[in-house]
């Protein structure tokens, strides 16, 4: 009999009522993090990302691999000794200055100026950059934007605009100084056009103009 398939069933079968509305905070991690209550630490890395290695990478060489909510797991050295680049996101920077520690890497710090409080730690020999912050932060949709748009590439971008004070949304109004702050820093902003679509469903929301305003964006930096 096939227990681990039984298992399984066992497990697909249950209802995760109680689970469902459990989440561990951010504070509890930290607090973890802080008493040493870090038995979800694989001092030896996953067996199963050591086994199952091969087909993660499948020939591949100098990729770029993102570990979200790393810790400090040692599989990212191991991964940065082999040639690639690691990218991490970590919400406990006692975590990871115990990562460059444990390793004895040298690294340096620095503000991501695009998430508030966030910080880099990157190692000195720049293949293992992790950033301190919440998961959130880092994928939101600007940041993940901005790693997909390589020096030159253009992003169209729709905005609407309306009369806020009217109307709370969906969909949400997005003045342009937003998107001026939110990607001044690495992309020229240009205007396209502003397209009036006003319609009887706008009307009846209350509002008396609705706008969608086109960008585009050129990565710069
Ligand atoms: C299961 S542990 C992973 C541990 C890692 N494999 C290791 O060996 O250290 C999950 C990690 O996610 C972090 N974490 C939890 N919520 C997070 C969030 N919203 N953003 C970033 N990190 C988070 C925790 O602090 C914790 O280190």
């Amino acid at each position: 009999m096939d227990r681990s398939a039984d298992a399984c069933r066992i497990l697909e079968s249950t209802d995760i009522g109680s689970q469902k509305d459990r989440v561990v905070t951010e504070e509890e991690w930290l607090q973890k993090w802080e008493m040493g209550n870090t038995g979800f630490h694989k001092e030896q890395g996953h067996p199963l990302l050591r086994k199952y290695l091969d087909v993660l990478l499948s020939g591949r060489s100098g990729l770029r691999i993102f570990f979200p909510l790393c810790g400090k797991a040692v599989e990212m050295k191991w991964l940065a000794d082999m040639g690639h680049t690691v990218v991490g996101v970590e919400v406990s920077e006692q975590a990871l200055k115990e990562f460059f520690s444990e390793h004895s890497l040298p690294y340096c710090e620095e503000p991501v100026p695009e998430i508030s409080g966030a910080k880099k730690l990157q190692s000195t020999s720049g293949n293992i950059s992790l950033y301190c912050c919440s998961i959130y932060d880092l994928s939101s949709y600007v940041s993940l934007m901005i790693t997909l748009m390589e020096k030159n590439s253009s992003y169209l971008l729709v905005t609407v605009s309306y009369d806020p004070n009217k109307h709370k949304g969906p969909p949400f109004y997005v003045p342009e100084s937003e998107i001026k702050s939110l990607f001044r820093d690495c992309c020229e902003i240009k205007c396209l056009q502003k397209v009036d679509d006003f319609s009887e469903k706008h009307r009846q929301w209350g509002l008396d103009y609705f706008l969608e305003v086109l960008y585009i964006l050129k990565f710069v930096a």
